[in-house]
C-alpha cells in the first residue's frame, strides 16, 4: 500500500549493498512513496554488491563515496543536490562495519587501530555527513535525517563487540547535532534502533542466528525485519513526524522494554534441564568409576 508520503521529496540514501540491506528496502519504499533519490556507497561495495541494479530499477543515480572522507562527502552532497535540482528533504545513514568483529578480535583483545576504524565508519561518519550538509546548506527546512542503531548501545549483548561503543556514539551525535540543526534550520535528526536483521553486516556478529532467535522469542511482536524498518523510516522522512527529533527510536517489536518473556524462559529452562541430565550422568559415571577404583 502506498500513501504518497514522500511525494516531491528529494533523498540521499547511504548503505544499499544488496537486496538484504535495510537501505535497499528504504530506497524501494521511498520511491514507492514518490521520492526522487540519489544512492551512494563505497567504490568497493558498489563493485562487489548490486546497488547498480537497484538504481536502474528506481531511476536513481549512484555516486560513490567513502563516508569517512570529508572530501568524498562534500563532492557527493554537491553533486546530489545538483542532480536532484534542490536541497535534500531526507538523508539515510545506514552504515556500519567493525574490523575487530570481522577479524574475530574479542572485546577484551581489541586492536586499537581497528577500533578507530569502527568508530570512524560507524559513528564519526555520521557527524562528518551532518557537518558537510550544514556547511553546504544542503538540507531543506523540516528535513529529516535518520541513522540506524542497535540496542547494544544501551545494554550489553556479548558478541556485538566494539560496535556497541560505535552505536552509543552514533546516538549521542544524533542528539548533539540534532540540537544545533533543529534550532537553526528546523532539521530533525533521529536514530532508529532496529531488531537484529539478516543482512550482510548483521551476519558478521558472533552467534547472530541465535541472537535473532532469542530476540524474536523475547519480543511480544516478534522481530522487525528490514521491510518493517523501511516502513517506519518512511514515516520519519514524511511530514507526519515533524516534531520528532534527537530521539533514539526503538523499532524492535518491544524487545528493548522486556526483561524475560515466557517463550524465552521456556526454552531456557528446557536447555537447563537437558544440561542437568547430562551433568547427572557425568556425576553418576564418576561415582561408578570411583567405586571401581576403590574396589
Ligand atoms: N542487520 C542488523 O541486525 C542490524 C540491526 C540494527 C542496526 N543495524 C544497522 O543498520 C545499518 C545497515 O546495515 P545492514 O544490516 O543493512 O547491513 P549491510 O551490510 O547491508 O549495510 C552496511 C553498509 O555499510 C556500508 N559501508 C561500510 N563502510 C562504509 C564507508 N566507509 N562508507 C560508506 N558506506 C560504508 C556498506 O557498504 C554496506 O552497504 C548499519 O548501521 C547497521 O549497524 C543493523
Amino acid at each position: 500500500m502506498t500513501y504518497g508520503l514522500l511525494k516531491g521529496k528529494r533523498g540521499l540514501i547511504f548503505g544499499a549493498l544488496n537486496e538484504k540491506s535495510i537501505a535497499w528496502k528504504v530506497a524501494e519504499r521511498a520511491c514507492e512513496e514518490g521520492a526522487q533519490l540519489v544512492l551512494t556507497n563505497t567504490p568497493v561495495s558498489i563493485r562487489l554488491g548490486s546497488i547498480d541494479k537497484l538504481a536502474a530499477k528506481l531511476g536513481a543515480i549512484v555516486i560513490p563515496a567513502d563516508a569517512t572522507k570529508v572530501e568524498d562527502l562534500t563532492a557527493l552532497v554537491q553533486q546530489g543536490v545538483e542532480h536532484l535540482g534542490g536541497q535534500l528533504d531526507f538523508v539515510l545513514h545506514s552504515i556500519g562495519m567493525s574490523p575487530n568483529v570481522r577479524k574475530g578480535r574479542t572485546y577484551d583483545d581489541l586492536d586499537y587501530a581497528y577500533l578507530q576504524q569502527t568508530l570512524d565508519i560507524s559513528a564519526i561518519s555520521f557527524h562528518k555527513l551532518l557537518q558537510v550538509c550544514r556547511k553546504l546548506d544542503a538540507i531543506s527546512s523540516w528535513g529529516s535525517v535518520v541513522a540506524l542503531s542497535y540496542v547494544a548501545a544501551q545494554r550489553t549483548l556479548y558478541g556485538y563487540n566494539d560496535m556497541a561503543d560505535a552505536k552509543a556514539m552514533l546516538e549521542s551525535i544524533a542528539r548533539s547535532f540534532g540540537y544545533i540543526y533543529g534550532r537553526e534550520k528546523k532539521i530533525r535528526i533521529n536514530t532508529v534502533s532496529q531488531s537484529p536483521t539478516l543482512t550482510t553486516a548483521g551476519s558478521g556478529i558472533m552467534g547472530f542466528d541465535n541472537l535473532v532467535d532469542f530476540a524474536d522469542r523475547m519480543s511480544p511482536l516478534g522481530n522487525a525485519n528490514a521491510a518493517d524498518c523501511a516502513n517506519y523510516i518512511i514515516t520519519l522522512f514524511s511530514d507526519l513526524t515533524r516534531k520528532v527529533t534527537m530521539q533514539n527510536l526503538f523499532h524492535d517489536g518491544g524487545y528493548a522494554s522486556m526483561g524475560m518473556s515466557f517463550r524465552a524462559m521456556k526454552v531456557y529452562n528446557e536447555g537447563l534441564e537437558y544440561r542437568d541430565v547430562k551433568e547427572d550422568k557425568t556425576k553418576q559415571q564418576r561415582r561408578t568409576e570411583d567405586a571401581g577404583e576403590k574396589s
